[in-house]
């Protein structure tokens, strides 16, 4: 018998790193079809209001446009409303809402042809702008659809007013749009088979169902392939009207498949965003920092045509104690594109404000802001009362402070300084919730060559699925690699649930795992052991997990960043940065690192520089472009040094992951808005932190 290595853990290389690089990998929009027809949409012009009128003619009479659409002439779908109910109806909800679509022989004519498409309206005042004391806030009737509301214990108010020490702080997040740098994409063909996609997507299997529910198909009339995908960050994992309308006009010019690819312009309107938030925390303490009282309340906005919120408040009491606690969830209906999940929706926002509220605290207490936090940890759920399955907070903020030389820091604001430059530094806690989500299923066909096939609808956004992947089930089935050959990305595969909520390895690992274990049986069972030289194919669907109802799931995280701040212009530098995470078994430590190293690049660039800024006169982002949406780039980030504790959590999941996708982006902003406090003596409530509210504060 020969031993195999284990692969879990490996940094392996990017199974699909060659084809990537010389271009091989094909996304969505660069499938070959015969004779493709291409899509160019028409937006409004107005944020709320109705159609008056469509003068459609000059576009179709154009050389090369086969067909323009409108609500005027488009198919009735089986659904109607929400975000997918494109040209339903003449309702304008919001400014850049699709009501046309021109298809032409090239993109070139369909882009022009679009701009001959004459619509007038009938306008009405529109509201685009969140505010704290507006009437008409309300509880949304859920936040993302996974998680409980408003949570309250205590007497808050009572305990607020007697405690020792107290903060009372209003935080704000921006709006932050996704921008993976694959936009939104699909590829559209009908034949007598039926719908065939080539999409950008987080799950096949979710663009099938709703592909079948509004267009009424039964599940084998549609099939939705999505091999690579060049980022998402969660902007594609529900369908938006884009896609909708790429496949009702590929049944509008019969025989010719229709591409469409979002322009960057056009991911400003289309694909959701992170919602603004306003926050208001207030934290009550006795002289030592330990909390008698947590509240937490958020605003949100969300559209007129669906409600989606997310939970900024949910992790306030898994991070820390208090006898008396409250959160609450409002959101704002505004006459705006629907927000949707972005990397750690609820989470981020929400750490920012906890974050910069526990700093605060620390400094009201003076108390270091690592003590007050290990002063704080909880031993069990603080809501549920349930054991954690692992909680690694202390570990990580202990291992953090110590790689990054924090221990005999000097808390006086604005006292340390070089060449003008003002020198600071700041931390934070992070957190992420481990579940899952239900449905995967994985199949593997044994060969008699030794070979396995390993099939689950799971996608790679450019993360290291396919190399994860293929590690869990060469450790599960005792052989190599190379043994392995992978297919995910398509709805010919098994049933996945989405690359979302950094569930992804876990549930289709999970799967994967599953089914090793029933070919093992099978195989033994009914086969002396051995392949037969038919080979042997099985199913297995990722199994409840019974320790799910006994133990709070969460992975934890502590950063710890430096910054400087110069005196003259207000710039904020973020020269070096330290994350030190307890995210469970990592299952390739090559792109594990990446993933966390992406998501503190991802914070950095929430906190100092994304800002999608919207025009209230008209309704839509501005700046909603590369050159103006500032993202960060390599000048924009020093040393990252990311680590994870070695933690083996036996509850989780058979591999011992906990997910890791999401984590990263957590307290990120809040540590350098932090150490942004402690370079200049300013507390920047308010991201991003530019560099006008440093010269000249509130
Ligand atoms: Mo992630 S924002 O749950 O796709």
């Amino acid at each position: 018998m020969t031993i195999t290595p284990v692969a879990m853990g490996q940094p392996l290389d990017r199974l699909d790193g060659p084809d990537k690089v010389q271009g091989l990998a094909r996304y969505a929009f660069e499938h070959q079809v015969d004779r493709p027809a291409y899509l160019y949409p028409v937006q409004a012009t107005i944020a709320n209001g109705r159609i008056r009128s469509i003068v459609a003619a000059p576009a179709s009479a154009e050389p090369g446009v086969l067909t323009v659409l409108t609500h005027d002439n488009a198919p009735r779908l089986a659904v109607q409303g929400g975000e997918t109910g494109v040209l339903q109806c003449d309702r304008i909800a919001f400014r850049g809402q699709l009501v046309g679509a021109v298809v032409a022989e090239t993109s070139e004519v369909a882009r022009y042809a679009a701009g001959l498409v004459r619509l007038t309206y009938d306008e009405l005042p529109h509201d685009v702008e969140l505010t704290a004391d507006r009437a008409g806030l309300r509880t949304p009737a859920q936040v993302i659809p996974l998680f409980p509301m408003d949570t309250e214990q205590g007497d808050v108010e009572g305990t607020l007013a007697a405690a020792a020490v107290m903060v009372d702080r209003t935080y704000r997040t921006a709006m932050y749009h996704h921008n993976p740098m694959e936009p939104h994409t699909t590829v559209a063909t009908w034949t007598d088979d039926g719908l065939t996609l080539y999409v950008s997507t987080q799950s096949v299997y979710a663009v099938k169902r709703t592909a079948m529910q509004l267009f009424d198909l039964p599940p084998d009339r549609v099939r939705v392939i999505s091999r690579y995908v060049g980022g998402a960050f969660g902007a594609k994992v529900y369908q938006r009207a884009e896609i909708v309308l790429a496949i009702m006009a590929a049944r509008a010019v019969p025989g010719r498949p229709v591409r469409f690819a979002l322009t960057r312009q056009q991911m400003f309107s289309q694909v959701g965003y992170r919602t603004p938030t306003i926050q208001r925390v207030q934290l009550g303490a006795d002289a030592g920092g330990r909390l008698v009282t947590l509240a937490h309340g958020s605003i949100e906005q969300t559209s007129t045509i669906e409600e989606f919120a997310e939970h900024a408040t949910r992790m306030t009491p898994v991070m820390y104690a208090a006898p008396n606690r409250r959160t609450t969830q409002r959101v704002a209906a505004l006459d705006v594109p629907t927000p949707t999940i972005m990397r750690a929706p609820g989470e981020c926002s929400g750490m920012f404000a906890l974050e910069s509220a526990m700093d605060e605290l620390a400094i009201a207490c003076n108390l270091d802001p690592v003590e007050l936090r290990i002063r704080n940890d909880p031993p069990t759920h603080p809501v549920t009362g349930q054991p954690f399955s692992s909680r690694n907070l202390v570990a990580c903020l202990r291992e953090g402070a110590r790689r990054f030389g924090w221990p005999g820091r000097d808390a006086t604001p604005r006292a340390r300084r070089r060449a003008g430059w003002l020198l600071g530094t700041g931390m934070a806690a992070s957190t992420y919730p481990t579940f899952r989500l239900p449905g995967s299923v994985a199949r593997i066909s044994a060969g008699p060559d030794g070979r396995y096939a390993v099939q689950v609808a799971a996608a790679d956004l450019g993360t290291g699925t396919w190399t994860a992947l293929t590690q869990i089930a060469a450790d599960a089935l005792e052989v190599s690699c190379a043994d392995i050959e992978l297919g995910i990305g398509d709805t010919a595969y098994p049933m996945a649930s989405e690359a979302g909520a950094s569930t992804g390895i876990m549930c289709w690992g999970t799967a994967i795992v599953e089914a090793a274990r029933k070919l093992r049986k099978t195989l033994d069972g009914q086969h002396g052991g051995t392949v037969p030289p038919e080979g042997l194919t099985v199913e297995a669907a990722m199994p409840d997990n019974e320790y799910a109802k006994q133990y709070a799931m969460h992975t934890f995280g502590a950063q710890f960043v430096e910054v400087r701040v110069n005196e003259e212009t207000g710039e904020v530098r973020v020269p070096r940065m330290v994350g030190v995470f307890a995210v469970g078994r990592v299952m390739n430590s090559k792109t594990g690192l990446s993933q966390l190293l992406g998501g503190m690049t991802m914070g950095l660039s929430m906190a100092l520089f994304e800002n999608s800024v919207v025009d209230a006169r008209f309704g839509h982002v501005v700046n909603h472009d590369f050159a103006q949406y500032h993202i960060a780039s390599n000048a924009d980030v020093g040393s990252v040094d990311v680590h994870w504790i070695d933690e083996h959590d036996p509850y989780v999941t058979p591999m011992g992951a906990k997910g890791m996708g999401e984590i990263g982006i957590v307290g990120t902003a809040a540590a350098i808005a932090n150490a942004v406090y402690h370079a200049t003596g300013v507390r920047v409530r308010e991201l991003p932190i530019t560099l006008d509210k440093l010269l000249s504060p509130e």
